[in-house]
């Protein structure tokens, strides 16, 4: 399968983001995050996140597609190419955002990746899923022609999408990493589009 064409060209991807969530969801992060954090995300794409941070937070990341690092770093982005699954790629911080990377990936593959972000997270792990997604899971015929859709719109050039989650099935999946990992306390807010998860320690 091809890369979906939003995968090669970041401003591409921008555009798209801005059309899926027209309303500003984003900006609730400020509020979530607070001032003078340490911030560090996996799956960065080019960035984007760091625009809805207070000035005072330092913003870092990892991402394996080139096009968006380049991008990002041209706008003096702290991000690298890197791997979510190598250890090595990591940077101890406050704050570890995984914003719209669970749903590309294996149930196990994302507990890998919480369990992974748990060890370098001094605070919490705040994790952005989007929730229309969850039009794409079932198993009647209509679901699955939007799944096969959705999988191909949405392939990052990495990981093929297999599954969409119903909500139930994130609610679940959220409390499985809060267990598994021995968080403290959870929050789960559905605003908008998004799905915004607080893994506190
Ligand atoms: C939907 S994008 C989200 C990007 C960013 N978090 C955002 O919200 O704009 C998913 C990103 O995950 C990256 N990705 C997928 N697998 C990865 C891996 N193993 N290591 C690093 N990045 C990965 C892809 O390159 C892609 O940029």
């Amino acid at each position: 399968m091809k890369k979906s064409p939003t995968y090669n060209n970041p401003k591409l991807y921008s555009f798209v983001m801005t059309i899926l969530h027209p309303f500003g969801e984003l900006k609730n992060l400020k509020k979530l995050i607070g001032k003078k954090k340490t911030v560090f995300e996996p799956a960065c794409g080019f960035g984007r996140l760091k625009k809805f941070l207070y000035k005072n937070c330092t913003y870092r990341g990892i991402d394996l597609n080139q096009e968006f690092i380049k991008f990002g770093q041209h706008k003096n982005i702290n991000i690298k190419l890197g791997n979510m699954f190598e250890q090595k790629n990591y940077v101890s911080s406050d704050i570890i955002i995984l914003c719209d990377i669970i749903h590309h990936l294996s149930i196990k593959q994302g507990k890998e990746l919480v369990s992974i972000a748990t060890k370098f997270t001094k605070e919490k792990i705040i994790i952005i899923e989007p929730t229309f997604t969850s039009i794409a899971a079932g198993n009647n015929w209509f679901k699955k022609q939007i799944a096969k859709v959705f999988s191909r719109l949405d392939y990052d050039g990495i990981n093929h999408i297999t599954k969409w989650l119903l909500k139930k099935e994130y609610y679940n999946l959220f409390e499985e990493y809060k267990i598994e990992n021995k968080f403290k306390k959870s929050t789960i807010k559905e605003k908008s589009n998004y799905f915004f998860v607080e893994l506190i320690k």
